[in-house]
């Protein structure tokens, strides 16, 4: 049994390695807000309970009111999707057959989508540690591809890339005819958060994707966007399930939009948290990356690829995400969650125990 190809589900990670589960677990393998959901959800879950007995709105126009206004565009310019997973096998369906780029390291499923509708996919990997994007290296790629996707900020990594890089990227990509699919599913983690989601309203080939799943902690519920031009959204939707964004869904989507205090409070504990732990591991002797979300790469420079480290993790309960599955990391990262203090205290006295130890 491979390793699997996502975080989280942490049983599925012991299975393929043949290895007995510890009866207590910390999963550092899923990239979501250890700050949990708002609480908003908790308090009005039991009065949603009513909208299990109806279909849901097929369009999600509330919801699609309630993100149009905040991210001032229009309700035209948007799409819901289960989950921003959906969005990609949508995205991955309409370009089937096609040649497609992926800038490496990014979400896996990116390729695999596309690869699933028989899609050529160019694969195009940044360096490591610093993952820079040089867009006038990679223009010439772009001839013959009708579209790139950029994970932005970027997951795995956690790196930024700049309003100068995505433009410069954008620009490439119209002169080629290229659709430029930004995916954006961590913005709201940066410190300061970026997106180019008005983009949509003027440039054609501009596809921007969003999570709700990650910063509202409701991976379990499903809910995700896709922003474009309508009529390109209109195409890309034909293929949508009739009713796949649920009910609460939709209801919980509309109360976490209007809650801003869980995501400034979210960002300030990320950015307070991350900063100490960075320092922490670098004391230790490991290397980080530059990531400026909830997440970021580590690993221990005296190994080439990070199996023991892992492997030693894993017998202690403490399950970080390995990295085969990206091209250009491979094995030589492991990624790794912010989590609550006492959990990331619990790493780090791991992680020095390792260190004395080798
Ligand atoms: C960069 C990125 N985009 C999209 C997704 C899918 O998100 P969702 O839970 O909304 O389907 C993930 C999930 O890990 C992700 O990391």
């Amino acid at each position: 049994m491979q390793l699997p190809e996502h975080g989280s589900n942490t049983k599925y990670v012991y299975e393929s390695l043949k290895m007995k589960q510890p009866e207590k677990v910390i999963d550092f393998s899923v990239n979501i807000n250890p700050l949990g959901a708002p609480k908003v959800l908790q308090e009005k879950w039991g009065d949603w309970f009513t909208a299990i007995n109806d279909y849901p709105d097929p369009y999600a126009y509330t919801l699609m009111e309630e993100l149009a206004a905040q991210e001032n565009i229009s309700a035209a310019h948007l799409l819901a999707g289960n989950g921003a997973a959906e969005i990609i096998t949508l995205v991955a369906r309409y370009l089937a057959g096609s040649k497609v780029a992926v800038i490496h390291p990014a979400f896996s499923e990116y390729a695999a989508a596309c690869r699933k509708e028989d899609c050529e996919v160019v694969e195009i990997v940044l360096a490591a540690p610093e993952w820079n994007l040089e867009v006038s290296a990679l223009a010439d790629k772009l001839h013959g591809v009708k579209a790139v996707f950029l994970c932005n900020p970027n997951n795995p990594t956690g790196v930024h890339y700049n309003r100068e890089t995505v433009e410069a990227l954008m620009e490439a990509c119209k002169r080629t005819d290229t659709l430029c699919i930004i995916d954006e599913a961590f913005y709201d983690f940066l410190p300061e958060p970026v997106t180019y989601i008005e983009k949509v309203l003027h440039q054609q080939h501009v596809l921007i994707i969003r999570s709700l799943t990650k910063m509202y902690s409701i991976a379990g519920l499903r809910l995700g966007f896709l922003a474009g031009n309508p009529e390109l959204l209109q195409e890309i939707g034909r293929t949508k399930p009739h009713w796949s964004v649920n009910a609460l869904a939709m209801k919980a989507g509309v109360a976490c939009l209007q809650d801003r205090s869980h995501t400034v409070e979210t960002r300030r504990f990320i950015e307070a948290e991350r900063t100490a732990i960075f320092q922490e591991l670098v004391k230790l002797g490991f290397e980080h990356s530059s990531s400026q979300l909830n997440f970021y790469l580590l690993r221990d420079p005296s190994l080439s690829t990070q199996e023991q480290l892992f492997h030693y993790l894993l017998r202690q309960g403490l399950v970080l995400r390995h990295t085969e599955n990206f091209p250009g990391i491979e094995g030589e990262w492991l990624r790794v969650a912010v989590k609550q203090p006492d959990d990331n205290k619990i790493l780090l006295e791991a992680l020095a125990a390792w260190k004395q130890r080798n």
